[in-house]
């Protein structure tokens, strides 16, 4: 079969050894692609004061899929200019409005909780909402100054949203989770808890369970058992999957597949995680998170057999106590026993 065409962004700090490590088990998994690396970050940034070039998106557009490692470094790119450069226009200029993102334990990793028997799918909506960009400051440095940031929703982006979460909880328990503070947010959060009872007629299969956003936080840790699908806002979904991330034993095993439903434009595969700079350098990355984000990735391209063999080789490393506690084994360490599953 003609190879996939994926375009490589490692970006920055961790996102560097993290997406090398995982090309290589991409290679060993016996999947076809073709990749070309692109070396958009913050220091791009700094020699030529772009994040990516101002074509950027037109060249990405003409891959299969995006794999991206992390981008930012605050201490030398604002993260407002570094994201809004980088990662956010390619969300939403190639439309990847359901932002998926698996919560459960691999074998042999241990969580911070007292059980381990969940298995939770995040839906992020990934292209609107609080991320919009839209409001500004007035009288800024003066007593008198007011910033404002105004989330948009709108009918077809929550629509479709909520859609893309009806049918993956039709594919798997049956249980979803809309996720909401409309005790408070009267408007936007309003809409979207009647357009989930709307949506929710067409799906009689489907048991949907409506929580303010700090109590499924609480339940995310209390009972994360008694969750399936769990469908968010874009800020809402970012922070209950770095809480997800925490229960799954560490942001280093979080993955995230930014989706085009439609397919008219490329999908895009990246680790929860940003570029650790705290760490950065010091060969210590999990990489588990970027190579089940790959995982994804060949899913999504339909070459679903090595997608198969790379999470098998996960679960078999974790499973023999490699990788199952960041920081004592390295990147290097835990890329080699995923390779050697993958060859042996
Ligand atoms: P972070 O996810 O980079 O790090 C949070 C903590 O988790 C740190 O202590 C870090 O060492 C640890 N950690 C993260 N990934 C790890 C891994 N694979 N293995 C072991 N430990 C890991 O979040 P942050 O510190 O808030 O952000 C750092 C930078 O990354 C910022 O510029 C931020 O905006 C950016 N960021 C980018 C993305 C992305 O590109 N998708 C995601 C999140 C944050
Ligand atoms: C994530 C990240 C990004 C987000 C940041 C870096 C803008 O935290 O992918 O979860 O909030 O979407
Ligand atoms: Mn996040």
């Amino acid at each position: 079969s003609t190879p996939a065409r994926i375009a490589l962004i490692p970006g920055d700090g961790i996102g560097i050894p993290v997406t090398q490590a995982a090309l290589r088990v991409i290679a060993a998994s016996g999947a076809a692609v073709e990749t070309v690396s692109f070396p958009w970050s913050c220091d791009h940034y700094l020699q030529h004061g772009r994040m990516m070039p101002e074509d950027g998106i037109e060249t990405l557009r003409r891959f299969d899929a995006i794999l991206l490692g992390a981008v930012g470094w605050p201490a030398r790119v604002p993260d407002a200019v570094s994201l809004h450069g980088l990662l956010l226009p390619i969300r939403k200029a190639f439309v990847q409005y359901a932002n998926i993102r698996p919560h459960r334990l691999l074998p042999g990793v241990e969580g911070p909780l007292k059980t381990r028997d969940f298995d939770i799918l995040c839906i992020r909506e990934n292209t609107e909402g609080e991320y919009s960009g839209a409001g500004g400051r007035v009288h800024q440095g003066t007593p008198d100054e007011v910033a404002v940031e105004t989330s948009i929703f709108t009918r077809a982006g929550v629509e479709r949203i909520l859609r893309f979460a009806f049918e993956q909880a039709r594919g798997r328990r049956g249980l979803l989770a809309s996720v909401t503070k409309s005790n408070a947010q009267r408007h936007s959060m309003v809409f979207w808890d009647e357009m989930t009872d709307l949506i929710a007629a067409e799906y009689p299969d489907v048991a949907v369970t409506r929580y303010h956003i700090d109590a499924i936080c609480a339940r995310m840790v209390m009972a994360p058992e008694s969750l399936d699908v769990v469908v968010a806002s874009n800020l809402f979904g970012d922070i209950l999957t770095d809480l997800g991330a925490a229960i799954q034993g560490g942001l280093g095993f979080a993955a995230s597949a930014n989706i085009d439903p439609t397919r008219r434009n490329p999908s895009m595969f990246e680790p929860v995680h940003g570029s650790a700079p705290d760490i950065a350098d010091q060969g210590i990355a999990n990489p588990m998170a970027a190579f089940w984000s790959a995982a994804m990735m060949l899913d999504h391209l339909d070459q679903t057999a090595p997608a198969a063999r790379i999470m098998a080789a996960l679960e078999a490393t974790t499973a023999s106590g490699i990788g199952t506690r960041p920081g004592r084994d390295s990147t290097d360490a835990i890329t080699d026993a995923v390779l050697a599953r993958l060859e042996g």
